[in-house]
């Protein structure tokens, strides 16, 4: 396959890169793009050098797959380009998501929805947002068991799902603190996130949910074909570097037992359970490409039909470039 990655130099393609080697998948052609401001740079993959081109005009022809990383509006501006010259585009943007016409996929969970591109020559598929695609992935399964009635999910999510500059503020902040002064009398400050959590990520609606928040509930019901399900978030930015987590209570229509729901968890493809043994922390999942679900309780009221979990998962590999990468894998057996 011919690939492009725009946005090869940041957190999400920097692990494109290290996933395609991974995973063996099909390389052809590569090409590597950035910003104007780290065009010439020199990116090894599989032992050849390639050095990242800005984006022009018709830099997309004879393109297979173009994986999009470089925020919005690079997304609204290139990505249609890149589909009209014939390139199937993954897009790790928000821009397209909610579009009717657009498949928002995980593959484990509705890779069926992919057949709306096949047999075109050209097209956008989104990928969703991290936080949306570790939801979806635990609540398919107990959807297809209980029915989901309603879910309440409250985020942890790292600093490197805020970019690379994100996270190197974030190093620089803490190393700063450490050097000069007690972490327990730091002026208050909104936006540094270092020894701080940050109940708020994205702009605010008027019904007063953050962007974030409102993709993760939009995302979820357009991903489940659940349109009507009850659901609402509260995202917080934490101070790790890598790994979401999310406290969920979710309310089933049919009621369960215990074990019933762990093996609905254990049985669904990309989902681990982890129980007693280990947590699965930010720093357990950072790394590793499933979805980890642990901490799963009863509401003792609620006889088996609310649960309370804990589900983690890495924001740049299954949160943004696996899932990207296996949208990919997906249309080549496809196409096969
Ligand atoms: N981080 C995550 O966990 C995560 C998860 C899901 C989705 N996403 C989405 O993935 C995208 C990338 O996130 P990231 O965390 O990788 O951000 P990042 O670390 O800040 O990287 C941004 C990348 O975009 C490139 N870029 C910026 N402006 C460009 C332009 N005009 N033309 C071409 N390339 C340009 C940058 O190139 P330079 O090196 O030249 O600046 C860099 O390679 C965002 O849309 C984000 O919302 C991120």
């Amino acid at each position: 396959m011919n690939i492009a990655i725009v946005g090869a130099t940041g957190m999400v393609g920097q692990n494109f890169l290290q996933l395609l080697k991974e995973r063996s998948f099909p390389v052809t052609e590569l090409k590597l793009f950035s910003s104007k401001k780290n065009q010439g740079k020199k990116i090894s993959f599989r032992s050849q050098e390639f050095t990242t081109q800005s984006l022009q005009e018709d830099c997309f022809n004879n393109l297979d797959i173009a994986f999009f990383s470089a925020g919005e509006e690079v997304s609204q501006q290139w990505a249609p380009k890149a589909a009209q010259a014939g390139a199937i585009v993954i897009d790790n943007s928000s821009a397209f998501r909610m579009e009717k016409d657009t498949p928002l996929i995980v593959p484990e969970v509705n890779a069926d929805q992919i057949n709306q591109i096949n047999g075109k020559k050209g097209g956008i598929i989104a990928n969703p947002n991290c936080s949306t695609i570790q939801l979806v992935l635990a609540l398919k399964p107990l959807h297809l068991n209980f029915e989901l009635d309603s879910v309440h999910v409250s985020s942890y999510q790292s600093l490197s799902g805020a970019g690379r500059t994100a996270l190197e503020l974030l190093k620089k902040e803490s190393q700063d603190i450490l050097n000069k002064q007690s972490p327990v009398s730091l002026p208050s400050n909104e936006k540094s996130t270092a020894f701080n959590c940050i109940p708020q990520i994205g702009a605010i609606d008027e019904e007063g949910f953050s962007s974030e928040e409102a993709k993760l509930m939009k995302e979820t019901k357009k991903i489940l074909h659940l349109p009507h399900l009850k659901i609402t978030a509260t995202a917080v930015r934490v101070p790790t570097f890598n790994g979401h987590g999310e406290a969920v209570i979710t309310t089933f229509k049919k009621s369960a037992s215990k074990e019933e729901v762990i093996t609905a968890l254990t049985e669904a493809k990309g989902v681990k359970v982890l129980e007693s043994d280990h947590l699965p922390h930010q720093r357990f999942v950072s790394g590793r490409d499933d979805v980890y679900v642990g901490r799963i309780r009863a509401v003792p009221e609620e006889k088996g039909k609310t649960w309370m979990m804990w589900v983690a998962a890495d924001n740049l590999r299954k949160g943004a470039a696996l899932n990207g990468l296996q949208i990919a894998e997906t249309l080549v057996k496809q196409k096969n």
